[in-house]
């Protein structure tokens, strides 16, 4: 039997603005999707049997079913695999949607293939078939969730505005530090969140181009915060972020109340994470008891809580 585990992601700094290549930064979670993979006697037209055993946001699966399926066919015919076999997804990454699940899942699939066929990839050749995962998903991924899976640590990720290679450096925090990831509870669209940033640039190109500058200057900041454990300053440039990102309106309510309960139990920093509009609230809450009471205030509100952590 072969047996591989992902990393989940949060995107700690820069969503929105990546997509105009300024940098953005996301850390690998301390959960992890694993997969077991092992040879099978399949019905005819059956290409593998999937157990799916994560825990997950109640219909997550049977709504991604799907993307899933063509997840896992990307990833068999990029490594090559038409053997019948059985996959079983596990692992404590609750599966749900900005948490980086799909690329968990095709990095540890990927992985688990290699152990069960000795093919003797290394990181990067897993890392390209967990990309080929992701485009199941995606269509047109970004690499900055699979990396994230494969590699853990952080990721400072730049978007080739030309369309080339984007640029991924890969950094390391010097211990791992506690979050709390605050659901929403409502989805949103990523393509319309992004279309509306569009729009609202064009509509008022200088007030956002001072809104840009600000956070090129935040990023810099935060790129040498993160790596030194500068945590408190970590979480003010997390509150900053968050600040920039409610003026180019990916914020909401529900949002703007996660964090505000988050800042106020004691968190050092909080922010929208992903495309916003609904999804999720990141939080920085170094030690398990910080960890505790903030999840606990973002329950009491009746929000559901993660308890994971940054710079695994
Ligand atoms: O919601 P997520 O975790 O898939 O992140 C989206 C990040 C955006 O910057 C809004 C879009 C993008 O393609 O970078």
């Amino acid at each position: 039997m072969g047996e591989g585990s992902g990393f989940g992601k949060t995107i700690l700094f820069g969503e929105h603005f990546v997509v105009y290549g300024l940098p953005a930064i996301a850390s690998a979670l301390g959960d992890t999707t694993t997969a077991t993979v092992e040879r099978a006697q399949l019905v005819e037209g059956q290409k593998y049997v999937l157990v799916d055993n994560r825990p997950a946001t109640p219909n997550y699966k049977v709504q991604k079913r799907g993307e899933y399926e063509a997840l896992i066919e990307n990833v068999l015919n990029f490594m090559g695999v038409n053997e019948g076999i059985k996959i079983t997804l596990a692992g404590s990454l609750f599966a749900a949607s900005g948490v980086g699940a799909s690329a968990a899942c095709a990095a540890a699939l990927a992985r688990a293939i290699n152990d069960e066929f000795s093919l003797g990839w290394n990181d990067e050749k897993i890392n390209d078939a967990a990309f080929e995962g992701e485009k199941g998903p995606h269509g047109t991924p970004s690499g900055i969730d699979n990396t994230a899976a494969v590699y853990g640590g952080l990721i400072l990720f730049r978007k080739n505005l030309e369309g080339g290679q984007n640029t991924m450096d890969k950094m390391r925090m010097k211990a791992p530090v506690e979050i709390v990831l605050g659901n929403s509870g409502k989805t949103s669209s990523t393509k319309e969140v992004v279309a509306d940033v569009k729009r609202l640039k064009e509509e008022k190109p200088d007030e956002l181009s001072v809104i840009f500058d600000e956070y090129a200057i935040l990023a810099d900041d935060a790129k040498s915060a993160l790596p030194e454990n500068n945590l408190p300053l970590v979480g003010r440039l997390m509150n900053k972020n968050h600040e920039l990102l409610q003026k180019i309106n990916v914020s909401c309510a529900e949002l703007d109340e996660l964090a505000e309960t988050a800042l106020a139990a004691g968190a050092l920093g909080a922010k929208l994470t992903g495309t916003g509009r609904g999804g999720l609230m990141v939080a920085l809450t170094p030690g398990r008891e910080l960890q505790e009471k903030v999840a606990k205030a973002i329950e009491e509100k009746g929000y559901s809580a993660m308890k994971t952590r940054i710079g695994v």
